[in-house]
């Protein structure tokens, strides 16, 4: 979570993105996913701008006090992570995640992940 008067400025794609770099390069992770309410619009661009994809609506999932709300689920896989860092490198993106990149894998990834991919947060990684 972001403070509030820290929001908009690029810290939670920085850290989803750093995130997802830890579960895929670090854990060897297949897939990353993730469920934020429908209304959320702010958090799923940041999710969408690091690589996530919608997979579906929970509607009426949860009962907050002003009512039910949809619950949407995103993810995001290890191939998707590759291509993006591939797209990365190829743009010249920064080495923000050179440190985290030169942990030693849990399970082999494309090479192509580890040099490139500028970072992430999600709920579970399998
Ligand atoms: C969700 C959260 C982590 C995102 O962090 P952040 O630092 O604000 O996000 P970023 O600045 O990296 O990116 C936000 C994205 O939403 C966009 N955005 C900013 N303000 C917005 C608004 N009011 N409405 C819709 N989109 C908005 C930004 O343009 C950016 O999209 P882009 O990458 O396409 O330009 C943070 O806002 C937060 O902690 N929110 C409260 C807790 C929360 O909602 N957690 C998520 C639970 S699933």
């Amino acid at each position: 979570m972001v403070r509030p008067g820290l929001r908009g400025r690029g810290l939670g794609r920085e850290v989803t993105r750093l995130v997802l770099s830890w579960a895929f390069e670090v854990l060897g992770a297949h897939r990353v996913q993730l469920e934020v309410l429908a209304g959320n619009r702010r958090a799923i661009n940041c999710y969408l701008a690091c690589g996530f994809r919608r997979e579906g609506v929970r509607r009426e999932a949860e009962l907050y006090p002003d009512g039910w709300k949809d619950i949407v689920m995103m993810g995001v896989l290890c191939s998707e992570y590759a291509a993006q860092a591939r797209m990365a490198r190829r743009l010249g993106a920064g080495p923000a995640l050179r440190s985290i990149s030169s942990a030693r894998p849990a399970r082999q990834v494309p090479d192509s992940i580890s040099d490139g991919f500028t970072a992430a947060g999600a709920a579970s990684a399998i």
